[in-house]
């Protein structure tokens, strides 16, 4: 079976460290052509130095390209309370020596994924901005895209509001782009993602393994004081449900929904509106997961950390 081609967008960011790991340990599975970085949990300088640092400690060849530094149209609101001054607080890794591609990010999501050779599957891990300017930019390569596994969302609640997701709630104009382009999407949101939750006892132990274990404990001690604060004994990993899905996605389970975006309200911005409907008619264009086998989940993220760790050695 040939591998899926991979691009990553993402805003590093805990859980979207190691959401990647996850890709990284499993390439007999994956062609990973690149990683673009959005402005969401921290500015751009700031998780593009972080996906730099997590290329770095993983020594993997593909290419970091800088994306957006705003949304579409809103101010850049980050997500600081979660994930601290740099992002990614926590881990003590040296400033990266690697640079970003020089190349505008648009332009390489284009011309990587029209000169594949197969359509390539996109990862979406934080606010929809970048993927938007590809559709507006380009609406033809849509013919090239197989699916987008996204990070996003909630049908029930939200949790940067109290209906609204935060990546969905950062750039919502680029999120209905995204969900209205007839792309397939799977969306990994809050329902299923503060399903998957990791408690100490799942990571405790890694501060005594390899580079990568070490490095996702550091990750995870400093994740658990924001839950441990909003009063949560697990942390949500919820970037790492849209790659895990893509590993093993019976690990899942989902219903198809005809799924867009509030653009318009003031307390429901963001908001990612499904049809429930048993009389729905819009496409059903999007596989919301609903839930998830967390032990199995756990043992994967477990068994991929240490994966990594041989790879390192
Ligand atoms: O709501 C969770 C999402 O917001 C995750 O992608 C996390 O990394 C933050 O970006
Ligand atoms: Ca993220």
């Amino acid at each position: 079976m040939s591998k899926r081609n991979i691009i990553v967008d993402t805003d590093p960011g805990h859980d979207d460290a190691i959401a990647i790991m996850l890709l990284l340990a499993h390439q007999e599975q994956f062609n990973i052509l690149g990683f673009v970085t959005v402005a969401g949990n921290q500015t751009s300088d700031k998780v593009t130095t972080n996906m730099l640092k997590i290329s770095e400690l993983t020594r993997c060849a593909a290419p970091v390209v800088r994306g957006s530094l705003k949304p579409l149209t809103r101010e850049l609101e980050t997500g600081a309370e979660a994930h601290g001054i740099s992002g990614m607080d926590g881990p003590d890794l040296p400033f990266p020596t690697r640079l970003p591609l020089d190349m505008d990010s648009i332009e390489f999501l284009y011309s990587t994924i029209m000169e594949a050779r197969e359509k390539v599957t996109i990862v979406a891990l934080g606010p929809l901005t970048n993927i938007a300017k590809l559709l507006l930019a380009h609406p033809e390569i849509k013919g090239n895209i197989e699916e987008i596994s996204l990070m996003g969302g909630g049908i029930n609640k939200g949790n940067k509001t109290a209906t609204a997701e935060f990546n969905i709630y950062v750039d919502p104009e680029a999120a209905e782009i995204v969900y209205s382009s007839g792309i397939p999407i799977i969306m990994s949101g809050l329902d299923v993602t503060e399903k998957a939750n990791i408690y100490p006892s799942d990571w405790e132990d890694l501060h005594t393994k390899g580079i990568a274990s070490r490095f996702t404990a550091s990750l995870l001690d400093f994740y658990a004081k924001y839950a441990k604060e909003h009063g949560f004994e697990g942390s949500s990993l919820h970037d790492p449900c849209a790659t895990a899905y893509l590993i093993d996605p019976t690990l899942f389970e989902g219903t198809f929904y005809s799924v867009h975006i509030e653009t318009k309200g003031e307390l429901t911005r963001g908001m990612t509106v499904a049809d429930k409907r048993s009389f729905a008619q819009a496409p059903l264009n999007v596989k919301v997961l609903t839930d998830i086998d967390r032990q199995r989940f756990i043992q994967l993220v477990r068994d991929s950390i240490l994966t990594l760790d041989s790879q390192l050695k």
